[in-house]
């Protein structure tokens, strides 16, 4: 459908499904009232008031019979070929996991590399493998006509090729929990030379290309390592509420906490952040639902971490 600008091979394909089931309908709707309205007047009781028994029309009731099983076959043909393409990733699809939790996704490749925004190349298909490290999500590409359940002890898998420069939100379809609304993402399409570099570079953030710079600017790698944990998602740097307690000042406060279940005030230091980052329940802070997940840093990353949080 030339008349949309198609950010991928998968969108033409469902558009024109979608088009094309649309305009059956449409032609019915209008088809049926159309007869609805003439009938109600040409066969009303001041013109009619002796009802007619009328016959069977073998011819009539052989096209209203063959010609919807024509166009129904024709949506379950369109339908089904656009489902064998969607399910079907050609052989030289990168390969990206996608990782979602409570309420951030993250994008692993095959070098290793993570971030949490997906870069793709425009023309070089991409297939997803997605998981999720707690409840059900949704990973939907509005833009791309793509999307998958995440569903725990599932690997479902998605492709696409990208087709137009630009980004292209993500967004979470499944209600996962208070932060839902939150956890998006989005996808930047590069040029090919332009996703090689970044994929070859060590860069932990992506870079974020001219042309599509959002107002966030340039943030110091903690900020970028802490995002790539997914901290952020639930812990603000500035002061304000979300689902866990700020960043800002929680060195050094003094706090009333649930320490390995016994209730204690204490002093938040070094030894204790490594506690809560390290083993989440065994440092409850009251007020505040028991669900942050354990991280996965390497000591450098928890030193950083700590002596960040020291300076806030
Ligand atoms: C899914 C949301 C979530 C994520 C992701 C998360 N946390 Fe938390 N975090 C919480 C919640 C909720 C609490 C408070 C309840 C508790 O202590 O279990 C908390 C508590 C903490 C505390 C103790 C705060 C205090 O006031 O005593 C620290 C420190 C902390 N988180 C650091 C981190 C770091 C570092 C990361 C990233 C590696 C992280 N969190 C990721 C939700 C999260």
């Amino acid at each position: 459908m030339p008349f949309l600008a198609q950010a991928s091979s998968a969108s033409a394909r469902i558009d024109s499904v979608f088009l094309w089931v649309f305009a059956v309908c449409l032609a019915f709707l209008l088809l049926i009232s159309f007869f609805l309205v003439y009938f109600s007047v040409r066969y009303r009781r001041s013109r009619n008031p002796e009802p007619e028994d009328i016959e069977g029309n073998a011819w009539l009731e052989t096209v209203w019979t063959l010609v919807p099983l024509a166009l129904f076959l024709a949506m379950f043909y369109y339908g089904w070929t656009d489902f064998q393409y969607l399910r079907n990733p050609p052989k030289d699809a990168l390969l990206v996991q996608v990782i979602a939790r409570q309420w951030a996704w993250s994008f692993k490749y095959p070098n290793g590399k993570q971030s949490d925004q997906l870069y793709a190349a425009l023309g070089r298909p991409m297939k997803l493998e997605t998981r999720t490290l707690d409840v059900i999500h949704g990973f939907f590409v509005p833009a791309f006509r793509v999307k998958i359940d995440v569903v725990p002890g599932r690997r479902n898998t998605v492709w696409f090729t990208p087709t137009l420069l630009g980004d292209f939100d993500i967004q979470c379809t499944v209600i996962c929990g208070v932060n839902h609304s939150a956890m998006l993402s989005k996808v930047r399409v590069v040029s090919e030379a332009e996703f090689k570099e970044w994929y070859f570079s060590d860069e932990a953030a992506p870079r974020v290309p001219a042309a599509a710079a959002p107002a966030a600017g340039k943030e110091p790698p903690i900020v970028g390592l802490l995002r790539g944990k997914s901290c952020l998602a639930c812990h603000s740097l500035d002061g304000s509420p979300m689902v866990g307690p700020t960043f800002k000042g929680l060195y050094g406060s003094r706090q009333t906490l649930l320490i390995d279940g016994e209730r204690r005030s204490a002093v938040m230091d070094g030894a204790l952040l490594r506690k809560a980052i390290s083993r989440p329940g065994s440092v409850q802070v009251l007020g505040y639902p028991p669900i942050m997940p354990p991280a996965k840093l390497s000591d450098e990353e928890m030193e950083d971490i700590v002596a960040y949080l020291r300076s806030l």
